[in-house]
């Protein structure tokens, strides 16, 4: 079924066409989609099939090859670094390994993007905006630890409140959830569902989590070979007809990639004899 390219007034968010190499490789195979306002759309698909990649373009950390992004109707991917660093302010981000600055308390960690936006910053107002945004993820009173001194649930926790610290419309979520237990995993749904309803914030989340794709998700895409090969509600996802989209949900093991499995044992049984283990 061929899909409609989206115009730049489909959504608060638009791809159109995109299309995005890395040398030979396609990796964005003329992607149009447009992300609609205060909702959470979730994208999966296999490693390597494009969705951080994707992703960046959301706010023009990669260029396209081809192809255009808008923001509000208005066309982004061809901006200047200053010019997108305005627009960069209304977004948070949450990226794969959003690693906290170490070296930073949690508090210095939930203020440093206000201060690299804003040139005069009244102290007692920040104590006030980081002891709210903490507060909204459950972790007010933690602002004078330091990230070793938390758990991965909590650094995600951190690295969410500073991701909603200059009030963002739009939130990225590169994987969420991964490498938390399915409890943390499930605060942390909890949290995006939560920030969604009181502050009407437009998510875009990736993931490998279905669980988690199910539950926040109001609607599905999956990207596979740099197109879009399901785009639905969990329904419609669950119910997908494509073998791809089946595997991939109930976490199975393609022909193809059994096959080269099977390949790699036998190089394996080759390379280690009985001795090796002695
Ligand atoms: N800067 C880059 N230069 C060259 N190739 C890149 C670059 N960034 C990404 N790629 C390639 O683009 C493809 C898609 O990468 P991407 O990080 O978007 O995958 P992903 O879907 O997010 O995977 P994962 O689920 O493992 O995070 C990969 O083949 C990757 O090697
Ligand atoms: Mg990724």
């Amino acid at each position: 079924m061929a899909r409609k390219t989206a115009q730049p007034e489909d959504g608060i968010l638009v791809t159109r066409n995109l299309v995005k190499r890395f040398g030979q490789a396609m990796v964005l195979d003329n992607i149009s989609l447009a992300i609609e306002e205060g909702k959470t759309t979730v994208i999966i698909g296999p490693s390597g099939c494009g969705k951080t990649v994707f992703m960046k373009h959301l706010i023009v950390l990669e260029r396209p090859s081809a192809g255009e992004v808008f923001f509000h109707g208005k066309r982004i991917d061809h901006l200047h670094e200053r010019d997108l660093a305005k627009i960069r302010m209304q977004f948070g981000f949450c990226f794969q390994m959003s690693a906290l600055f170490d070296s930073l308390t949690v508090y210095e960690n939930i203020v440093f993007p206000v201060r690299q936006h804003y040139k005069a910053v009244d102290e007692k107002a920040l104590d006030e905006l980081v002891k709210q945004k903490l507060a909204m993820v459950g972790m007010d009173g933690y602002q004078q630890h330091y990230p070793a001194e938390l758990s991965g649930g909590q650094k995600k926790r951190v690295a969410l409140a500073r991701g909603i610290a200059l009030n963002p419309e739009v939130i990225l979520y590169d994987e969420p959830t991964t490498g938390l237990d399915p409890i943390t995993s499930d605060v942390i749904n909890e949290l995006i569902l939560k920030l969604q309803r009181e502050l009407k914030i437009t998510s875009v989340v990736v993931t490998h989590d279905m669980n988690s794709a199910y539950k926040i998700g109001d609607r599905i895409i999956m990207f596979h070979k740099g197109k879009i090969i399901a785009d639905g509600d969990a329904e419609h996802i669950r119910n997908h007809p494509h073998d791809v989209v089946q595997q991939f949900i109930q976490g199975k093991v393609g022909e193809a990639e059994l096959a080269a499995l099977r390949l790699g044992g036998t190089r394996f049984e080759t390379q280690f004899m009985p001795e090796d283990f002695r």
